[in-house]
């Protein structure tokens, strides 16, 4: 394809170098730009990738004609100005998760996007593994019935990033309850259908982050000055009478070896486990149990490569975003939820 969508990604960090496979492998896309605060992340990341427009000022990128997509990969409380500033100038937008830090600033994107007639999607890789797509489908044929109750949990042990982007409030906003909480939220509300939230109650704390020693396998000891919370619970009831149970945490004292990410959905019809791919149902006739498990789940490619793919997809063939802002908005009013019921201590009706 000879008129491909010319990319130019903000923030060019960790994350940003697990989209370049992505943009590189596919037919509609290549990066052609890149910016950074940091002068020496951008001049590496320039000639790893032999990029060789670069600039610590991001309006220039945004304001390019030349460019077409910007893929925002910076701290969490850059996406919304960013994402907003692009749209306004007629750029399709990648952002990676969370989509922003509160529903209003979502809100913003989304006026953004509507106004500018341009595609918006959060980078929620979660979705595009191969299992997460085979539970999906499964799911959407209906086999679990009424899917009425949902256990879903992220937690780590001693695993928190400990870049200021993530630990410190004016970079980040919160901890591991909008880092990683918006993944296994993402992915089990999309798996029960996106029915809209109305309740939560929650506490998100720091229990253990500041106690002497601790420390992350990531990067050593705990940085003092890290002000956000490490551990996340929550019940959210959602408008169909739903209900599910959250839990995430950076630095649990939990029996894993970095990380365990599972999700529990009970319906009418039957139960299905994440990531075993496994779905449990009876026949009350003669009374027994069925087991079944999925067992094409590969990963067409690595995720993070396959969203970048599916997203210029979209773009160019007019497709609806992979990952609606509008659900992107469900996840963030339930994580906003639960840090005003930390402070109230009750029931916030979203
Ligand atoms: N989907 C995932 O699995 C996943 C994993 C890690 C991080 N993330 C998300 O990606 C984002 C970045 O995380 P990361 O791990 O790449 O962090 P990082 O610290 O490795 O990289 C962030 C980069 O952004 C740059 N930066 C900071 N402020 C900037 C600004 N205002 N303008 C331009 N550049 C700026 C930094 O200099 C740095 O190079 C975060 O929002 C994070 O939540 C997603």
């Amino acid at each position: 394809m000879t008129n491909k969508l010319k990319i130019g990604i903000i923030g060019v960090g960790g994350i940003a170098k697990t989209h370049m496979p992505g943009w590189e492998e596919s037919p509609y896309a290549e990066v052609v730009a890149g910016s950074d605060v940091s002068e020496a992340a951008l001049k590496a990341w320039g000639e790893k990738y032999d990029v060789k427009h670069v600039t610590t000022d991001a309006q220039t990128l945004i304001n390019d004609p030349n460019i077409d997509v910007i893929d925002i990969c910076t701290p969490n409380n850059f996406h919304a100005p960013l994402a907003i500033a692009a749209l306004g100038a007629g750029k399709h937008v990648l952002c990676e998760k969370p989509l922003a830090p509160t529903p209003d600033a979502i809100r913003e994107m989304i006026a953004a996007r509507d106004a500018a007639g341009k595609m918006l999607m959060t980078a929620q890789h979660q979705r595009f593994t191969g299992i997460a797509k085979a539970m999906k489908a499964e799911i959407e044929t209906g086999v679990l019935g009424n899917v009425y109750h949902a256990r879903s949990w992220m937690l780590r042990r001693a695993a928190a990033p400990t870049r200021p982007g993530f630990i410190l409030k004016d970079q980040a906003t919160g901890g591991a309850c909008i880092d990683i909480g918006v993944h296994i939220l993402d992915l089990t509300l999309w798996f029960m259908g996106n029915p809209q939230p109305i309740a939560v109650t929650g506490v998100a704390r720091t229990e253990l982050a500041h106690l002497p020693g601790a420390f992350s396998i990531w990067g050593g000891a705990i940085p003092p000055e890290m002000n956000v919370e490490e551990f996340a619970a929550a019940f959210v009831r959602f408008d169909n009478g739903a209900t599910l149970m959250l839990e995430v945490s950076w630095l649990l004292h939990h029996d894993t070896p970095v990380e365990d990410m599972q999700m529990w959905l009970y319906g009418t019809g039957g139960g299905s486990h994440y990531p075993r791919g496994e779905f449990f149902q009876s026949n009350y006739a003669t009374q027994q149990h069925y087991n079944r498990a999925i067992k094409r789940t590969q990963d067409i490619r690595p995720p993070h490569a396959q969203e970048c793919i599916e997203f210029a997809e979209a773009v160019v063939q007019g497709k609806p975003s992979p990952v609606p802002a509008e659900q992107s908005l469900q996840v963030q009013t339930i994580l906003d939820g639960v840090y005003r019921s930390q402070i109230g201590g009750g029931e916030i009706r979203l």
